[in-house]
């Protein structure tokens, strides 16, 4: 499905008024952390995070289409990978952000294992994720299983409850339109 939309994603997010601000906010990041975005696509949130904070963001995409026809200016790198195995050290990581991601993922538990992994103590995740209960989601849900993907939403507790599986502690969950922000944080003792 990405290699379709990944020439018109940019200028289709900008038409929707994405905004992609938040969740570097809710990272408290400071200059010079690090961050990776998983699932980051053309780059639209990691782009955010350096303009604001002056982090250094790694890109992990699985879709080559999405990363060439993205932009890595101020980022350390745009990497060709898969959520579930993080090109990064344990504990290395102060944030992570999944922004409309983790439901493309063939293995999203995995995959917040994985980040979990990766997140220094404290570090903080950011999911942005569409909540399963809204009617635009369940089109959007089904529109995406015809498509191929996995089309699997949930809702803002089943999002909490897969964080405390993968060992993260939810700090927050704020609704966004059709769409749910869920921050978490992993504890000092895993
Ligand atoms: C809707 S896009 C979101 C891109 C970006 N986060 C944003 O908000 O603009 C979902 C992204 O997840 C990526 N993706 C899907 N499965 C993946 C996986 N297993 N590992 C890494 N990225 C994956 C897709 O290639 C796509 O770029």
């Amino acid at each position: 499905m990405f290699d379709l939309l990944a020439p018109f994603y940019d200028p289709a997010m900008r038409l929707l008024g994405a905004s992609y601000s938040e969740a570097a906010a809710l990272l408290q990041l400071h200059p010079g952390d690090l961050v990776v975005d998983v699932g980051g696509g053309t780059g639209l949130g990691a782009r955010a995070a350096v303009a604001a904070v002056g982090c250094h963001v790694l890109i992990v995409d699985f879709n080559a289409a999405m990363l060439r026809h993205g932009r890595c200016d101020g980022c350390i790198g745009c990497v060709r990978g898969n959520a579930v195995q993080l090109p990064l050290p344990d504990a290395s990581a102060d944030g992570v952000m999944i922004l409309d991601a983790l439901h493309h993922f063939p293995q999203p538990e995995r995959a917040l294992a994985e980040v979990a992994r990766v997140l220094k103590p404290s570090g903080r995740l950011a999911v942005l994720e569409l909540e399963a209960r809204h009617p635009a989601t369940k089109v959007l849900a089904l529109a995406e299983r015809l498509a191929g993907e996995p089309g699997v939403m949930w809702t803002a507790q089943q999002l909490a409850a897969m964080l405390r599986q993968a060992g993260l502690s939810p700090l927050s969950i704020r609704g966004r339109g059709f769409g749910v922000m869920v921050t978490a944080a992993r504890p000092n003792v895993m």
